[in-house]
């Protein structure tokens, strides 16, 4: 008989455990979660006792024949251990972002991957929401003619969340390894792997105050370095020619700006926050105002997770899987060619390469409008 779910243990109990356990509980009924773990024990426990699932130390889970896929959910500090040990057990992965914090820890990841034959499936799975699937499917029909540049931006206060968050103002957490996950993946979808980087980075004010009392921050008053960049000004280009501006800036205002905006032969196509899996895509064509896009996809409010649930999909049905390792890595080689470009002041050249994951099938929206439900896109 064809299996019919894919047993998972969640490492890393932290804030975006519950968003991932909420949405696979009413979203994706290939992913039976049966265990979870944290350094922590009071953050395991609360977890195990909402979601009615085991606490288990980590070596137990890799030990347990019976759990198919650990769900790295842990700082990006601990993905490369964690990660490691699950390949090294057979088990397949899918980790949090970005899939470690040296180039040669995610190399040396995916080819133990391959080595082992197992999956690792690396986030944001926000590329498989209904804004980003909508914007490829606006490309894909050539509604905006051929993509020739692009210009992504986003602008964010840090002391916000990195006082919340320390891990986002140390190395592998700036805003270009953290948000840069979710512009260069969005973009890595329609425009396949980077080629080459020229950049500029640099960091503002490096030597702060904690200056939040609100959600738990524990810094007030006390001194911090900010250790990574929070000004980036970086150019890529692709394989498949299209060039384009990617801007950053983590010290600016909490009201944020966002957005991907690309430039073709025939068109002009408006993204929102890939940060998020819904809002509106706009097309503008020839003498004419944008217009909001009517979405072709599902996958709209928050539904962390679906990467997930697309891997546990084709594990079952044996078919490569869209949030693949490849294409992690080559988001991956690129956040590290924008610091390396700029510290040596020169055009980095990147080695890996990927194939554009497939689009997942259209007309599967959020209640099922063309057909049964939108999970049911993930299996075809
Ligand atoms: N917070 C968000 O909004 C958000 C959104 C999307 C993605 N993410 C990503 O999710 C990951 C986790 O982020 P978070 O915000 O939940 O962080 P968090 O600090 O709230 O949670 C991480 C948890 O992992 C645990 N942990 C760390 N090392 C471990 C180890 N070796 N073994 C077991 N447990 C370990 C910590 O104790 C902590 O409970 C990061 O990669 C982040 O980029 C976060």
């Amino acid at each position: 008989m064809e299996k019919k779910t894919c047993k998972i243990a969640v490492v890393g109990c932290g804030v975006i455990s519950k968003a991932y356990l909420n949405a696979i509980r009413d979203y994706f009924s290939v992913i039976e979660v049966v265990a979870c773990t944290d350094l922590d024990a009071e953050r395991m426990n609360k977890t195990a006792e909402t979601y009615g699932i085991k606490p288990m130390t980590y070596d137990e889970i890799l030990a347990d024949p019976g759990i198919d896929v650990v769900l790295n959910l842990t700082n990006p500090g601990a993905h490369y251990t964690i990660t490691k040990a699950a390949l090294e057990a057979g088990k397949h992965v899918w980790s949090e972002k970005m899939i470690a914090v040296d180039l040669e820890q995610g190399r040396e990841l995916v080819k133990l991957a391959e080595e082992k034959g197992v999956r690792l499936g690396v986030a944001p799975d926000t590329f498989l929401g209904s804004a980003i699937q909508t914007a490829r499917y606006i490309l894909d029909k050539g509604l905006i003619g051929k993509p020739l540049t692009f210009t992504a931006s986003i602008s964010r206060d840090y002391s916000v969340f990195g006082e919340i968050l320390p891990h986002l103002r140390k190395k592998g957490g700036s805003i270009l390894f953290d948000m840069g996950g979710y512009y260069l993946t969005a973009l890595a979808n329609l425009f396949g792997p980077v080629r080459e980087v020229a950049a500029f980075t640099a960091t503002n004010d490096p030597v702060r105050k904690g200056s939040r009392v609100d959600n738990d921050c524990k810094y007030f008053g006390e001194e911090y370095t900010i250790e990574v960049s929070n000004m980036v000004a970086a150019s890529l280009k692709y394989d498949s020619g299209v060039l384009g501006t990617l801007h950053m800036n983590s010290d600016c205002l909490y009201t944020e700006t966002t957005g991907i905006t690309v430039f073709g032969t025939d068109g002009i196509l408006y993204m929102p926050d890939p940060n998020k899996f819904g809002g509106e895509v706009k097309l503008q064509k020839l003498k004419a105002e944008p217009i909001v896009f009517p979405a072709t996809h599902g996958f709209s409010v928050n539904s962390r997770g679906v990467g997930a649930a697309e891997m546990a999909w084709s594990i079952i049905r044996n078919r490569p899987h869209r949030g693949d390792m490849h294409m992690a890595l080559n988001v991956f080689e690129t956040a590290h060619a924008i610091e390396t470009s700029s510290a040596e002041g020169r055009v980095v050249k990147l080695e890996s390469t990927f194939t554009r994951p497939a689009p997942l099938p259209a007309g599967y929206l959020d209640n099922g409008f063309w057909g049964p439900t939108a999970e049911a896109a993930l299996a075809l």
